[in-house]
């Protein structure tokens, strides 16, 4: 059994089955010898403000936003202690500890290309963009497919302006999200048996949906790169792979994207990837998640409890796995 080489939230901590049900990441892994999966990088944990930045920030006078009060939660705020040390970014490693190695990421300058079916295709720096859109604060809760949750303050906009920005073209049917690729300073691209780099996508009407969020802040300030700095993907009705980190491409089109663990497992990780505690994952539960910061376990709801917002988005859509 192979069981170092299974990336830690594939394979959670609690509840994984044996390799039987391992399907064709085999493929991936071929070539892998003797070489764990990303075990060695990350290091020590670090406290949430001990991370340098890139040299000065010409964003930081736009934070604190102000709170949008419709998008506030019963479930205490997980501290910044907790999740600046605890995240899920695979260029860096293929477990939790990759604050201090996500550090190396460059995030000045940072472009952005818009491309695709839309009448305003761009190249546009970061700091340029954020000044055209609207910040506010919202809390949302956060529901790793893995069965881990948390609840946290994102500073940004909805992605519904960043879709006007870039004015869509008729027969645009989905936005599909890029993040950079460079092994260089992300050593889990040195992976090749991953398919760089990562993708993840929406549909037009989930993108216009008022929940859907670019993230560029988190607890009151600009991301840290461990989060996804500059800017990444927020959609807290979905499993948390959704919600992409450190985006540098956004592409409208008529075709379903396919993201980055749809290829690798598409019978584990689908396009649509709904919150829901009565559809298990093949090899775990959902019925439950683990609040970080705490050993408390408590039932998961229905589109992360988002369903008033979005269920709307999925009727008439039979013989679609709208929860994988
Ligand atoms: N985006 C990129 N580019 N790479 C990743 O590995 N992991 C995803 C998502 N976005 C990931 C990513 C997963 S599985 C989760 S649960 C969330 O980021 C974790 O976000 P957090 O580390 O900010 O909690």
């Amino acid at each position: 059994m192979n069981v170092i080489h299974r990336p830690e939230w594939i394979i959670p901590e609690r509840e994984a089955t044996p390799e039987g049900v391992f399907f064709n990441r085999r493929r991936f892994m071929k070539g892998l010898g003797a070489v764990g999966l990303g075990l060695a990088a990350g290091g020590p944990a670090l406290m949430g403000n001990a991370f340098a930045q890139d040299g000065p920030d010409p964003t930081l006078g736009l934070y604190p936003a102000k709170r949008n009060e419709a998008f506030t939660l019963k479930r205490a705020i997980t501290p910044e202690s907790v999740t600046s040390v605890y995240n899920n970014f695979y260029e860096f490693g293929s477990h939790k500890r990759i604050s201090r190695a996500a550090q190396a990421l460059k995030i000045r300058p940072w472009a952005i290309t818009i491309d695709g079916m839309v009448d305003n295709p761009q190249t546009i720096d970061f700091d340029d963009l954020i000044k055209k859109m609207s910040l506010q604060e919202r809390l949302y809760r956060h529901r790793c497919v893995e069965a881990w949750a948390m609840a946290v303050p994102w500073t940004g906009f909805p992605l519904s302006e960043l879709v006007k920005y870039a004015g869509p073209k008729n027969g645009a049917k989905y936005v599909r999200f890029e993040t950079f690729e460079d092994p260089d300073v992300a050593s889990g691209q040195k992976q090749f048996w991953y398919p760089w780099p990562y993708v993840e996508g929406v549909s037009m009407a989930e993108a216009m949906n008022d929940l859907a969020f670019v993230a560029t802040g988190i607890y009151g300030k600009p991301l840290l790169k461990q989060y996804g700095a500059p800017i990444r993907l927020v959609l807290p009705w979905k499993y948390g792979f959704k919600s992409i980190k450190s985006i540098v491409k956004i592409t409208f089109t008529d075709q379903r994207p396919v993201g980055f663990w749809e290829k690798i497992g598409a019978s584990e990780y689908g396009f649509w990837a709904n919150v829901n505690p009565e559809v298990p994952h093949p090899r775990w539960s959902q019925a439950t998640e683990r609040l970080l910061g705490t050993n408390e376990r408590v039932p998961t709801q229905l589109y992360n409890g988002y369903g008033a917002q979005v269920a709307q988005l999925y009727t008439n859509m039979d013989g679609q796995n709208l929860f994988r």
